[in-house]
């Protein structure tokens, strides 16, 4: 449009998967050599106004190219394309390039737990005819009850650094503080005047906190937290990296409300803003690392990976929930004089974040704050992860965990039960043996969910079987060990379907109770047996650890059978040694046989009995186990366990209102088949069909197959409104349609 005419127009692409070539009307003004961080090319004086122009963007996808992380093999598929936003500002000939925000809490000493008296530290950075006008910076912080003006100033008044940038400090008293649990945000408004006008501003959402890593921990505004957080790629069934802001966002939610985390740590590259700024509005802790995995190339590379590193920093460093800048090539090997490079440009250009670096290697050379490593010493048998001490010797400064488990046990959504559990158990045994170290500030398990990969990893099939999660972030048994951590939503599931064919031999073996309730009672066809205490698990470290049902009995052989209270008791717990452990019996439990067969007169045949009778659930009708979590004298949640007689899906949709805004939206369908009393059938592996109706369209194939009794898919809108249907129809299940209204605001 003609009022371009003096304008200066600046194109942002946010994700160019690898290296980008922009060509405006056959000129080419820019070159972009890294995928995962954004770019700006400016068009002033190369589109004709009053004209069509031709942007052409030309992506190189291959992963020979010599940019990191390529160069060696990689361990996730490096999906090429245009995979986020693209965007064109248009400004005035002078305008704010850059604004950095940073906290400083006045006093070490906070005022009260909520609030404290602040420093709000802005550096602005302006671009165009700086010299010759009188500008006026003006700043405001405003949130949902004020607009509090904090500073009006001639620029000329303001001090400038080393790096061009002027300086503004605002005392701020009161000021309420970002938590985990209260993740207040404020919006920070600067603008830019001249002649008493309004020429450019600035609004950036932050929050007020102080993070730092010690020696003994991770402290949010002088707190210890604990860090309890997945590893996360940032990619989807189907589309890649290319999803929208809605499921950028609702990775964040599952992580907090779903798994009860607060972090994750961006592995292994800066994912998508609006990824990071429902972290910032949830309150979850982000440990953001620049794009590389193991291999180190020459040194073009390594200047592109500074340029990356440059990128990120200056990119995301207004992100409050970021605390963290990891700076080393994940799993590298030493290369001093780039890493004291690294850490010297990060330091550099953000004095208020400490460095780390993920390494696979005790004891490398340490020029970060943190010493941050992948400690994958547990096997399932032995410790679950490795002190402080044996790691770094460097015990001044922090240490954290950056990885754990993954490539040490993949497993799939239909693995057989005792894959499965013991997939969650170590999970459970990783999390508890950290949280028994004081000095290790946390940990970021690998990983949140199952991701494509290359011919070198995976299962066969390019995908890594490793999340907490399916691909759909259908929960695994695994994501139950996260999710008990959390007090808001009520869990109570069991590691069995208490089906005894399941098990090699028959043998029942251990069944956990996973619950975050203060107790958990069990009830055998309607029959009290036991109620279980949080405390009784054996993951001490953890306030709600998986728990061991040890007795498949209560008082049933007592009421019912004429034992005498000995006889019972014995034989009892007999019964119950073979339900945990099986055939193999230690002196005591010969003893109890040997007991029962010379003093009380019975055989081998009647314990096989009672073993069926209490312990199998062979023959007769079926047993009903039912379980009730108990918090605050409440039942909050019942689940009944019995053989099937019916099943049916369940759908749980990200949402059913659309918007089309600056890009289509879309809504992720996350469905499961179950039995009668709602539990997760895992072993359905039959296929649904996929049909819309109205503006809507689906991502991917129309008929998508159960794996492990889950399945998942997305919509998308394709720029019209109106009402949508999606219906679902499985050769057993009753079909099931849902509706969506779908809303476009291309101008919004
Ligand atoms: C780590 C690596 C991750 C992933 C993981 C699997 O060594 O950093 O990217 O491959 O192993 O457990």
């Amino acid at each position: 449009p003609q009022e371009w005419e003096d304008k200066r127009l600046l194109l942002t692409i946010d994700g160019a998967a690898h290296c980008a070539e922009v060509f405006v009307n056959g000129t080419k003004l820019a070159e972009h050599r890294c995928g995962y961080t954004a770019f700006t090319v400016e068009l002033t004086g190369y589109v004709e106004i009053g004209a069509d122009n031709v942007i052409a963007i030309r992506l190189d996808s291959r992963e020979t190219l010599n940019v990191p992380p390529f160069g060696f093999v990689v361990d996730y598929m490096t999906f090429g394309g245009l995979t986020r936003e693209a965007y064109l500002d248009v400004r005035e000939q002078t305008y704010i390039s850059d604004v950095f925000v940073q906290s400083r809490f006045a006093d070490d000493k906070t005022v009260s737990e909520q609030t404290a008296d602040a420093d709000l530290i802005s550096r602005i950075w302006l671009d165009g005819n700086v010299q010759n006008q009188e500008y006026v910076i003006r700043q405001y912080l405003i949130d949902e009850s004020q607009k509090l003006m904090l500073a009006e100033v001639p620029l000329d008044q303001l001090p400038k650094n080393a790096d061009r940038a002027s300086e503004l400090k605002c005392e701020i008293s009161d000021i309420t503080k970002w938590t985990l649990d209260n993740p207040k945000l404020y919006t920070i408004r600067t603008e830019l005047l001249s002649n008493k006008k309004i020429i450019d501003c600035k609004e950036i959402k932050f929050g007020f906190r102080k993070a730092e890593f010690k020696s003994d921990g991770f402290y949010l505004n002088g707190q210890k937290v604990r860090i309890r957080g997945l590893n996360r790629h940032q990619s989807y069934p189907y589309v890649g990296y290319a999803m929208p802001e809605s499921m950028q966002k609702l990775d964040a939610d599952i992580l907090k409300k779903e798994l009860g985390c607060n972090a994750a740590r961006t592995s292994h590259y800066p994912q998508s803003h609006h990824f990071i700024d429902r972290c910032d509005e949830l309150g979850l802790l982000v440990f953001m690392e620049f794009p590389g995995w193991q291999h180190i190339g020459n040194d073009e590379w390594k200047e592109q990976a500074i340029v990356n590193l440059k990128e990120m920093i200056t990119q995301y460093r207004n992100h409050t929930s970021i605390i963290l800048w990891g700076v080393r090539i994940n799993e590298s090997s030493d290369d001093d004089p780039f890493y004291i490079r690294t850490n010297e440009v990060a330091h550099a250009l953000d004095d208020s974040r400490q460095t780390g670096g993920v390494r696979a290697h005790k004891k490398s050379h340490l020029f970060e704050d943190v010493y941050t490593y992948n400690d994958f010493v547990h096997d399932g048998t032995n410790p679950g992860c490795e002190p402080k001490k044996k790691v770094t010797s460097d015990m001044q400064k922090g240490y954290l965990v950056s990885e754990y488990n993954g490539h040490m046990y993949p497993t799939k959504a239909y693995d057989w039960e005792e894959h499965r559990v013991q997939h969650a158990l170590r999970h459970a045994n990783v999390l508890n043996a950290v949280a028994g170290e004081a000095d290790i500030a946390g940990s970021f398990g690998w990983c949140m969910f199952d991701y494509n990969t290359h011919k070198d990893f995976g299962s066969g099939d390019r995908i890594c079987y490793h999340g907490v999660m399916d691909m759909f972030r259908n929960p695994k048994l695994a994501s139950l060990i996260y999710a008990c951590q959390q007090e808001e939503e009520p869990v109570l599931e069991l590691s069995s379907t208490m089906d005894i064919g399941e098990h090699p031999g028959c043998n029942r073996g251990y069944t956990y109770i996973f619950s975050n309730a203060d107790s958990v009672r069990m009830y055998k066809n309607e029959k009290f047996i036991k109620e279980y205490r949080s405390s009784d698990s054996l993951y001490k470290n953890l306030k709600h650890g998986p728990i061991v049902i040890d007795d498949f009995i209560g008082q049933e052989l007592h009421n019912n059978e004429e034992f005498s209270t000995k006889q019972a008791d014995i034989i009892k717990e007999a019964l119950n040694y073979v339900a945990l452990h099986g055939y193999h019996f230690p002196p005591r439990i010969i003893a109890i046989a040997l007991r029962c067969m010379l003093v009380y007169h019975m055989n081998p045949n009647q314990a096989v009995g009672l073993y069926n009778k209490y312990i199998g659930d062979w023959g007769g009708t079926s047993t009903v186990y039912r379980f009730e979590a108990v918090k605050d004298g409440k039942v909050v949640k019942t689940i009944v366990k019995e053989p099937m007689h019916s099943l049916h899906m369940e759908v749980k949709t990200s949402a059913q209102q659309l918007v089309e805004k600056n890009t289509y939206d879309v809504a992720e369908l996350r469905i499961s088949m179950l039995d009668d009393h709602n539990n997760q059938l895992y072993f359905y592996n039959d296929p649904i069909a996929i049909e819309t109706e109205g503006p809507l369209e689906v991502i991917g194939p129309g008929v998508v197959g159960f794996q492990g009794g889950m399945t998942g898919f997305y919509v998308r809108t394709i720029g019209k409104a109106g009402t949508a249907k999606v219906h679902l129809k499985s050769g057993e299940a009753e079909p099931i349609t849902i509706t969506f209204d779908i809303k476009t605001s291309i101008n919004d």
